[in-house]
């Protein structure tokens, strides 16, 4: 199939790419996975949409997560009206508990640059924090409430996203790993796998933690992203026992709508190697405990790893090859792909479709890499 656009990955970023384009009337669509579509990062993850909670700054990657964020009461109506899958926003609101004098000098200070700057942050006494969440450790000292931190089922976003891909006509080629980007006469037109080419008029590279890994024309892809994995476990209550998301220096809790309680996460350094590990689990177990110690009455119902998508900075790769002019990457979204999906889709579909250059495009180009800066001088 010759196609408009090749997305390359069909985690949450390649398919709200897909998702998005589709709405500005692309209609040659196709997306080649290497595995079963929406099963690496984006399903390991807590769906956690926190642009405040762990934030010691504001700067542009502030503002791109806070703006994703607002994007999602709409996105989620839209998911529900287009799919009839209801992506659970829970907009509840987030804790961040203290346990000791160390922790609450921590948030206190981030609680007085965030409460001049205008953010919405409170800070609750031990007794207000135990006020709403009753099942919470009784050793909590004080804690910080963001209004503004939500979450979101991101299992569910991905079938959401994925019934739209079937509704729509844009196809998923699993179990296709791309090895190539073609580069004819210094034009690219397309991918190809072990055994198959793919034409497109455009390319994205939505391929997270793998984008590395792909040669572009005979050379290696001079985007830098590795790999970081997180070890999460889960616990299965059966009643809801906690409202909001839950976090200490050392962990965090979800609760998830159904009484699953998902605890996260490890950030680990460790290649492509998925496994859980007993010493991972362990810390995380702890973690947990420290929150709510309630939990250690239940057994731990489900284990599972993630590999995070980073590059330098922790900041996304974002927009164009220079030269290239139809070759694009939208990567590296490391811990907050599920919060920036949204607002990445809408700035490289606008870039796409009608040739608009959002200022977050501007900040986190593919140039800031030196060999994209050379390899662009090819083209
Ligand atoms: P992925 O979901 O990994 O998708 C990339 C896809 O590309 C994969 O399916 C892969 O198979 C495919 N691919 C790669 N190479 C090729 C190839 N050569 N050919 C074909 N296909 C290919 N973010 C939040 O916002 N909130 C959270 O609470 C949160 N919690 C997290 C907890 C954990 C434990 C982890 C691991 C991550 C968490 N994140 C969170 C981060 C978030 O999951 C990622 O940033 C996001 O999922 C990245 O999306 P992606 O589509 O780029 O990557
Ligand atoms: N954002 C949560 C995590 O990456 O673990």
């Amino acid at each position: 199939m010759n196609s408009d656009v090749l997305i390359i990955g069909a985690g949450v970023i390649g398919l709200c790419i897909a998702r998005e384009l589709h709405k500005k009337g692309f209609r040659r669509i196709e997306i080649v996975e290497r595995g079963k579509a929406g099963q690496e990062a984006s399903f390991a993850a807590a769906g956690m949409l926190a642009p405040n909670a762990e934030t010691d700054k504001i700067d542009d990657f502030y503002h791109f997560c806070s703006e994703s964020n607002g994007l999602y009461p709409g996105f989620a109506a839209e998911l529900l009206e287009e799919t009839g899958i209801d992506i659970e926003l829970d907009r509840s609101g987030t804790l961040f508990l203290a346990f000791s004098e160390k922790d609450a000098a921590v948030l206190r200070n981030r609680f007085n640059w965030q409460r001049d700057a205008g953010l919405r942050v409170e800070h609750l006494t031990a007794a207000e924090t135990l006020g709403l969440e009753p099942f919470i450790s009784t050793d909590v000292c004080e804690s910080l409430f963001f209004a503004d931190d939500w979450q979101v089922e991101n299992r569910k976003l991905l079938a959401a996203l994925l019934k739209y891909t079937q509704l729509n006509g844009i196809e998923i080629q699993e179990h296709t790993e791309i090895q190539r980007i073609c580069l004819e006469d210094g034009k690219i037109t397309g991918a190809e796998s072990a055994s198959n080419k793919f034409l497109a008029d455009l390319t994205i590279l939505a391929t997270g933690a793998w984008t590395s890994l792909i040669k572009l024309g005979e050379a290696a892809m001079p985007i830098i992203v590795k790999p970081i994995r997180g070890q999460m476990i889960g616990f299965h209550p059966h009643e809801r026992l906690f409202q909001r998301v839950i976090y200490s220096p050392r962990g965090y809790i979800v609760p998830r709508a159904d009484g699953r309680i998902l605890t996260g996460a490890t950030v680990e350094d460790a290649g492509f190697d998925k496994s859980v590990t007993e010493d991972g689990v362990g810390k995380l177990r702890e973690a947990a405990l420290e929150i709510a110690p309630c939990l250690g009455d239940f057994e731990i119902s489900d284990r599972w790893t993630g590999l995070r998508p980073f590059a330098a900075e922790g900041l996304p790769i974002l927009g164009e090859i220079p030269n290239a002019g139809n070759l694009f990457v939208a990567t590296a979204h490391y811990r907050n792909g599920i919060l920036l999906a949204p607002l990445t889709a809408k700035i490289i579909a606008a870039r796409i479709a009608e040739g608009k250059v959002s200022e977050y495009l501007k900040i986190f180009h593919p140039q800031r890499f030196r060999g994209v800066e050379q390899l662009s001088q090819l083209l």
